[in-house]
């Protein structure tokens, strides 16, 4: 029985610490061609910055990213965007890079640069 717990509690580290390694490498591959260190503070201002139309990255998740959002449109749920309420975000580069490009044109009407994409993932990953 003990030996249970303890694997399994091993079993949910392995797989928290593999999470952060990969957020962290995503965050380092917008890094390399950023010009600048990634900065918490201006992730943070550029998501709640207004884009065209008014449109921001809150409308569809949500101004408390621990909890689930909503799509602005289809109002279907989504999942947390903050690591500590759902592991497995922005653990897949593919992922990452598909959704930056969708909604990084849609809210501010053009594709996000690399020094902001690094920004704003070094902002969530701290959430
Ligand atoms: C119109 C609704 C909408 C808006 C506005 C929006 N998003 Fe999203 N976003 C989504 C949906 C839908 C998904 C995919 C579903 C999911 O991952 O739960 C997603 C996923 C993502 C992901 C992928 C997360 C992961 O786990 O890899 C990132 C990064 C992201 N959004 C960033 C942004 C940024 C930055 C903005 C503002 C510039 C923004 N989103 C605005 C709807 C939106």
């Amino acid at each position: 029985m003990t030996t249970i717990r303890i694997c399994t509690a091993l079993l949910f580290l392995m797989s928290a610490a593999s999470a952060a390694a990969n957020r962290q490498t995503v965050l380092t591959h917008y890094l390399t061609a950023a010009q600048e260190t990634p900065s918490a503070e201006r992730g943070r201002s550029l998501w709640n910055r207004s884009g065209i139309r008014g449109r921001n990255c809150t409308q569809c998740h949500g101004r408390d990213l621990r909890r689930p959002g909503r799509h602005r449109r289809t109002h279907k749920p989504i999942a947390p965007m903050a690591p500590s309420g759902n592991p497995k975000r922005l653990t897949d580069p593919k992922k990452v890079e598909k959704w930056f490009r969708r909604n990084c044109k849609w809210t501010w009407g053009r594709e996000c640069t690399a020094q902001e994409k690094a920004d704003i993932l070094q902002w969530l990953n701290t959430l």
